[in-house]
């Protein structure tokens, strides 16, 4: 064997036991590690924290193991005593502050949740059936080969995979609100209304109602996601197929909704927003969120966008797109032109023109 095979093979073994690391965070959850040295307020021994999750006795040394891989990956950092014999003490990240439940942070509960309850019975399952589509000229999607139906279609007919797919999308909205919120709005200038398309149950729609008062929002979303909506009266609700018609508005957002689709419905849903918008003289265009491929210089960014990709080429036949591929999906729709407002960490902020 050549020595660079020798090296090899640690990469080989690293791709294969990938889904090791979600299973660790599941396992952080389960316990409620972040959550305790949270709740405690500074950092925590592991006897500490051993004791303070009411573990046996007997569990103290492996759950050494699970600190040091949520420490290898971010989740926790450890800091060692200076004087010798003092315990290491594990405080949180960055990373672990969004799955704590602490008033004023991002919450990411529901979509890690969503995630790891979903990929078990559900995408796991679709993803194994990956190299047969490609190998296929007629099914849909993986996911469809595996389930024969559609997401929607799944979440439509199950109220506990619907309900928790629109409050993990809920949890994803926090970042972009506070985004908008910290834009002052410049995006939203002038403009008298807007309709979210498949907005959900309407989380990022109800921010820009609030923090941009005279905004009047509109959530266009399947009749199974409308029937979960709040019914506070912030925005207007609307059941529909964004392929069949798209409400009327000076403009149009479209939110994390085109990366689940291929070119070809990307193309009908940006022509059937055409017709909806206003003309760019009275403030016309299309909003898109969503990533910009390449747009992002962090190695986490990328390899965000790389699996989501997979996620998406997987569920729904869709793709993440780099700028030039937006760029021609945007003329093959007739707009005529575009601008990239603003990148935060994977997710860029696109307006797009008639
Ligand atoms: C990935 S979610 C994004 C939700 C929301 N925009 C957000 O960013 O949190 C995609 C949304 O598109 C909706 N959707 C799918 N097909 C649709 C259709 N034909 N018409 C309207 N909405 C649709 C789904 O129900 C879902 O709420």
């Amino acid at each position: 064997m050549e020595s660079n095979e020798y090296q090899a093979v640690p990469a080989l073994l690293n791709m294969i036991f990938g889904y090791i690391k979600p299973m660790s965070l599941k396992c952080a959850l389960d316990l409620g590690i972040a959550d305790q040295i949270s709740s405690h307020g500074q950092p925590m021994t592991l006897s500490q924290l051993h004791s303070a999750l009411s573990l046996p006795q007997s569990k103290e040394p492996y759950l050494r193991h699970i600190m040091r891989m949520l420490t290898h990956f971010g989740f926790l950092q450890v800091q060692t005593g200076d004087s010798v014999g003092a315990e290491p003490v594990y405080d949180l990240t960055p990373m672990s502050r969004l799955v704590t439940n602490r008033e004023g942070s991002f919450n990411y509960v529901p979509f890690v949740h969503f995630q790891l309850e979903v990929f078990k019975d559900v995408f796991h399952k679709a993803f194994l059936y990956m190299g047969d589509w490609l190998k296929q000229e007629d099914k849909e999607t993986p996911f469809d080969m595996a389930h024969s139906c559609s997401l929607w279609e799944m979440a439509s007919q199950n109220s506990g995979l619907n309900k928790i797919f629109n409050s993990a999308m809920v949890s994803t909205c926090s970042i972009f609100n506070d985004v908008i919120i910290k834009s002052g709005g410049e995006i939203f200038r002038g403009m008298k209304s807007l309709v979210d398309v498949g907005g959900g149950i309407g989380a990022a729609a109800k921010a820009i109602a609030t923090n941009f008062p005279h905004v009047e929002c509109t959530v266009l979303d399947l009749p199974h996601v409308v029937r979960g909506a709040p019914t506070d009266g912030i925005v207007k609700f609307v059941a529909g197929d964004m392929f069949n018609h798209i409400p009327m508005a000076d403009a149009v957002m479209l939110k994390f909704v085109l990366h689940n689709w291929g070119d070809e419905a990307c193309l009908e849903i940006l022509k059937k927003c055409k017709e909806a918008i206003s003309s760019t003289e009275t403030g016309g265009k299309v909003i898109i969120v969503e990533s910009v491929v390449g747009s992002h210089k962090a190695i986490e960014c990328e390899e965000t966008q790389l699996l989501f990709d997979m996620l998406m080429l997987t569920v729904h036949a869709g793709a993440e797109r780099d700028e030039h591929e937006w760029e021609a999906l945007f003329t093959s729709a007739g707009f005529s032109s575009y601008r990239i407002v603003r990148t935060v960490g994977y997710i860029s902020i696109i307006e797009v023109y008639p």
